[in-house]
Formats: C-alpha cells, structure tokens, sequence
C-alpha cells in the first residue's frame, strides 16, 4: 500500500502497482460474485468484472426492464443470469447493487441466503450505517466489505473503456474470514477503480450524502439557477444567460480544472476575471457554509436517509421523481440548454 501525501496529509492508496490485476484475478479465482442488481451501478462493475476476467453471475427479478437489459449485455439467463435469492445463494461474494431502498426491501429474503464465509459487498454505506432505519445487520460470520466508486455507475464502464478507471473508496466493516480486506481490494481493482483510498463505513455515506446534495448536484444545480435569473431578469437573452452559466463551465472551464486545479484556471483567465472571482469567492463561500453545515447534520441525524427511504420506497416513487425532473428539464433554462447542445458542431449535420 503506498503513502501518498494529500496537501500534507499522508494517505494510503492502493493501485494496480500494488494489486496488478492478475493478482486480482488469482485472489478471486475461487469466487463466484453475484452482482445483484442491474440499475446503474450493477451494469458498469458486472461488465468491468467479466471482462476483467472475474467469474460473475448476475441477479435481477425476472421481467424487468433490467433483465432485459442483462441479457442484452450477454449475461445468459440460469447460467450467468438469475432471479435475486438465487443468485445471491450461488455467489461467494454477494454485491448489493439494489437502490438504497430496494435494499431494505430485499433483506429479509436475500439474508437467508448468505452463507458462511460469504463477503456481502456494498458500494455505499447507508445500509449499515442506518441499520435503524433499514434493519439491515448482517449475521456475524460473514464478510460485510464496501467499494464505492467515486462517480456513476455509467461512468464506471465507459472509464474502464477507455482505459481511465475511476477512483473509489473501500471499507471494511466485519471480516470473518481473515480475507476481507484482500477480497475488498482484489474486487475494488476488479472492478475498474483507478485507485483506491481508505474509508469507513460512515465516512462514506456522510461524505456522499454531503457531497450529492452539494457540490455534485444540488448546489451546482441551484446556483446554475439563481445566476441563470439573475441575468434573465436583468434582461439578456436565454442564450446569453445559459452561455455564460453553463455551456462555458461544462465545454471549457471545468475540464481545465480537471486536468490542472482551480488555481491554475484562475491563474490563466483574464486579470479582469481573475480580481472579481479572487474577491467573490469567499462571498460565496460565507454564504454557502451555513447551509452546507446544515445539510451535513442533517445527514448525520439521519434525516436525509429518513426521507430517502420514505419518499423512495413508495409504489409510484419512480413517477414522482419523474414528475419533478421533467418540471426541470421543461424549464426555460434547461430548455435553452437543450437547444443550446444542439448547436455544437459535433450536433449539427
Ligand atoms: N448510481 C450510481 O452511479 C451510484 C454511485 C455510487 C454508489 N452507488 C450505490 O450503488 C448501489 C446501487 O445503486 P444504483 O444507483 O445502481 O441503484 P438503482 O439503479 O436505483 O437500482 C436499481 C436496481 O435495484 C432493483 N430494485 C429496486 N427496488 C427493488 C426491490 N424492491 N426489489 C428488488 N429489486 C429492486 C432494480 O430492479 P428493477 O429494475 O427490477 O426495479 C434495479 O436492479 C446503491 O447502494 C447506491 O447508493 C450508486
């Protein structure tokens, strides 16, 4: 495991340096992982670990979208393909890729299931770290281990496509059988991760329930929308509104900060933007920072799980969140976007 130093912190990493990806493939050769659920996450590691070369089976409830789309994948149903109980009895290593909510749902069935010595995996923490809203406690003699990539499921297959990876977090909460932690890495490179960083079970869900409402979507999308109106209402045009939000940080400046950090794009714009952005930003960030520390306790309390569970776990859950998204996308400003990607060159005929 090497030491790497994070802005003075020093942090173990593991990459395929330390775990090549055959020696991935000999720690798993006797294993049989049942990747349950064909959502998003399911696909992406399902795929990445058969090409990997990984012996994978996986669990879906029959006639379904999902199955469908299994098969269409190439998983071949009763051999690499099956209802959820039973692949979860034929797999070593059990991947829980159900939704969140899916997941409180199956326990009752899928823990009969498990076996002795088996590794139940997760790619996020909320199950057993609100195991008082999910009633998820795994029995003691088996393996309960996290890998959780840092990004879409979607993402997960095109990155290893492409030869990138993507980075994830790993966790151990129970090792039975002396192996956890070898499994945990063996699968986390399996799976396509670029490298992997230490985590906890909680750390996890904190930081990604933090992170989900924040930066990654919620704040990005609302202060989209308030610069957005503000320049509507002071009279510019969609266009020039949505450019000068949007299109501009997603076709030019956030992959500048991806290759080379905010300081260096600060750095190389003009002067002009570089005094205004070095005198807003800590305006903004005052602003935000109460809100962001209530957003966190309101994770830690458990109430953002509680209203997951509740909200999602109702029989027309996937309507309703569908109804909010398309108010979304048939606003003005996601309209103009719509209409705005259609002029890219690459768009155009
Ligand atoms: N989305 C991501 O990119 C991402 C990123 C990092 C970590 N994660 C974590 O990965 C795990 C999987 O997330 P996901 O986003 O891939 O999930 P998802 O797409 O919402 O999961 C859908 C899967 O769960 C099944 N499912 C839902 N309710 C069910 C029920 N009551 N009984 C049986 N099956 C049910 C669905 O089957 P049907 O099609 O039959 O409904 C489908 O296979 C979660 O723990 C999530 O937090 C996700």
């Amino acid at each position: 495991m090497a030491k790497i130093d994070f802005g003075g912190v020093l942090e173990e990493v593991i990459t395929t340096e330390e775990i090549t990806l055959e020696k991935a493939r000999e720690l798993l050769k006797n294993e049989i992982v049942a990747v349950l659920g064909y959502g998003v996450q399911g696909p992406g590691q399902a795929l990445n670990l058969r090409d990997n070369g990984i012996n994978v089976i996986v669990g879906q409830r029959k006639g379904t979208a999902s199955w469908d789309r299994a098969v269409a994948d190439g998983f071949v149903p009763d051999k690499t393909l099956f209802p959820l109980e039973e692949a979860a009895e034929k797999g070593t290593v059990v991947q829980f890729l159900l939704s969140d909510a899916g997941q409180v749902a199956l326990w009752p069935t899928l823990k009969k299931f498990l076996n002795e010595g088996d590794a139940l995996y997760f790619s996020h923490g909320f199950s057993i770290v609100y195991k008082d809203q999910t009633g998820i406690i795994p029995p003691k003699n088996i393996d309960v281990i996290l890998v959780a990539p840092k990004g879409s499921g979607r993402t997960v297959r095109t990155n290893f496509l492409d030869g990138s990876g993507i980075n994830s977090s790993f966790a151990i909460f129970q090792d039975y059988t002396g192996r956890a932690k070898e499994r945990t890495l063996a699968l986390g490179i399996a799976i396509g991760s670029g490298y992997l960083f230490r985590t906890t079970f909680e750390n996890e869900v904190y930081s990604d329930l933090t992170g989900e409402r924040g930066v990654l979507l919620g704040c990005l999308s609302g202060v989209m929308e308030a610069q957005y109106t503000t320049l509507r209402k002071n009279g510019h045009s969609p266009s020039e509104a949505f450019n000068e939000t949007v299109e501009e940080l997603t076709q030019s400046l956030i992959r500048l900060v991806a290759e080379s950090g905010m300081d260096w794009m600060f750095g190389n714009c003009s002067t002009t933007a570089q005094r205004g952005a070095l005198d807003w930003a800590p305006r903004f960030r005052d602003a935000v920072l109460p809100l962001f520390d209530q957003l966190y306790e309101s994770v830690l309390s458990g109430k953002e799980t509680k209203r997951v569970l509740e909200a999602n776990s109702a029989p027309d859950y996937r309507e309703k969140l569908q109804k909010e998204l398309d108010e979304m996308k048939n606003s003005e400003m996601w309209k103009t976007g719509e209409a705005v990607r259609a002029l890219r060159p690459e768009n155009r005929k």
